[in-house]
């Protein structure tokens, strides 16, 4: 743990407090204020967390000013580059890229935990078929704590090894059963021969009647997008996880609501809403309408996969993504899609806008993903499952290491109250 390497003096009425400082291995220090209440009987009041850390982690690493995203330690552009996502999976959870073995090891177990309970396609089929996909997964896989006994015990670090490796392989399951029975079409098994991603096009895209082969470079392409959101520090839907975590919640509970959380339009739901203002747009002549209405702040619209809480210069995922997108829409011929005009011009005039630049409003992880998915075949009711599973192996690792922190407490943030002082009740005949 971090220890006090300076210390802050606050000063209320007559009373000075001494608060200790804090630092990381890089990133801003850290105001320790957690004796503050005791010694001065006052809260800190940041109700959207923008001055606050709530944990010390050694997972992922942000620099808004400067673009950059660490996965211990090493760029998202490298790992994009030069990674694959169950590689990326084994460096978040353990800390370190493993050796050959370790890898073959960890691919052998994740490949043979891809299948659920049997029981659990009864489960899918209570949903409507016209549920949204999202909601199947909340259901499953907080389900998942009904079918999977022995893997429910998180004070046993196997239970919560075997756990983290059911959910990394049945995430994938999971999802494509949703889109399969959304549309009508019977589940299809994973595959032991196919890859992470390939298995996953595959149990979306194939049907019984006839074989289906994964387009290698498309399984790479979504690969990539798995890896671009495998996790992102302490983003709401990690900090629900990490707080329905600190009660002792099972982990597939936690996990659970932090799909929840992801599924809002100002979080992991962003992509679904990108595409589709992207399509509402649907000519670059219409930009000029849709950008002042941004701007308006008497309009509640707002450019969909723009902006970002951290992020004050560029997102480097979305740089990833821009690319993969003209990778993969070259590869599907359609270069030219409406869409990726419109996105492409759309970015351009808003980063030359000076309500965009003064508000350093940048695109966002969202911005392009939708336009790869739409272009491999995905209706937009899957973009944010997708997130989903690609997250999860970002979920666990923060869980496990709140889980492993000797230290950790139940979450219980306080509050500053503004309702009505003590008053005694009044009879209904006396109002
Ligand atoms: C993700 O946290 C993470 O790391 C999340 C994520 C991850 O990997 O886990 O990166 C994934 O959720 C990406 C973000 C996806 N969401 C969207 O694309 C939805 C559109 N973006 C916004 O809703 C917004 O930008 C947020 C929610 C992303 C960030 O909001 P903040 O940090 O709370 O900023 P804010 O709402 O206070 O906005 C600051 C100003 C405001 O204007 P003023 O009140 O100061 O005049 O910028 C404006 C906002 O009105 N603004 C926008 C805008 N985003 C912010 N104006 C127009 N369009 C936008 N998209």
């Amino acid at each position: 743990m971090a220890e006090p390497t300076r210390t802050a003096k606050l000063t209320i009425d007559d009373k000075v407090i001494d608060l200790p400082i804090k630092s990381g291995t890089i990133g801003p220090d850290v105001l320790d204020i957690r004796k503050l209440y005791a010694e001065a009987d006052v809260f800190t009041y940041d109700p959207g967390f923008t001055s606050t850390a709530a944990c010390e982690s050694t997972i992922t690493y942000i620099d808004g000013d400067k673009g950059e995203l660490l996965y211990r330690g090493y760029p998202i552009e490298q790992l994009a580059d030069q990674s694959h996502y169950l590689e990326v999976c084994y460096l978040l959870l353990h800390g370190e890229l493993p050796s050959g073995a370790q890898m073959r090891d960890f691919e052998t177990r994740i490949t043979r935990h891809t299948m659920l309970h049997e029981q659990i396609h009864y489960f899918v089929r209570g949903f409507r078929r016209d549920s949204h996909p999202m909601a199947t997964m909340v259901g499953v896989v907080g389900a998942m704590s009904a079918f999977y006994h022995d893997s429910l015990d998180i004070t046993d670090p196997w239970h919560r090894e075997v756990a983290s490796i059911r959910m990394i392989a049945k995430l994938p399951t999971i999802a494509a059963m949703a889109y399969k029975y959304s549309v009508g079409q019977p589940f299809i098994y994973p595959k032991n021969s196919l890859d992470y991603a390939a298995n996953f096009l595959h149990m979306c895209f194939a049907v019984p009647s006839e074989e289906y082969v994964v387009d290698p470079r498309l399984a790479k392409a979504m690969d990539r997008i798995m890896m671009l959101h495998a996790d992102h520090e302490q983003n709401a839907s990690t900090s629900t996880v990490r707080l329905a975590g600190s009660s002792g919640a099972n982990p597939f509970a936690c996990i659970a609501a932090g799909i929840a959380c992801l599924w809002g339009p100002a979080h992991g739901g962003a992509n679904q809403a990108c595409l589709e203002m992207l399509r509402e747009i649907g000519t670059v002549d219409r930009i000029p309408e849709y950008i002042r209405r941004a701007k308006d702040h008497d309009d509640p619209f707002r450019l969909m996969g723009f902006g970002h809480r951290v992020y004050k210069n560029f997102d480097p995922r979305a740089k990833v993504m821009k690319e993969s997108a003209d990778e993969v829409l070259g590869l599907m011929g359609i270069e030219n899609n409406p869409t990726l005009q419109v996105a492409k011009e759309l970015e351009r005039i808003a980063l030359e806008d000076d309500y965009f630049i003064s508000k350093k409003l940048y695109p966002n992880v969202d911005f392009y993903s939708g336009i790869i998915l739409d272009a491999m075949g995905f209706p937009t009711s899957m973009f944010t499952p997708i997130f989903a599973l690609s997250r999860t192996v970002g979920w666990i690792s923060q869980w496990k290491e709140m889980i492993g922190d000797p230290t950790q407490k139940i979450g219980r943030p306080r509050q500053l109250y503004t309702g009505a002082a003590m008053r005694d009740y009044v009879d209904v005949h006396h109002r």
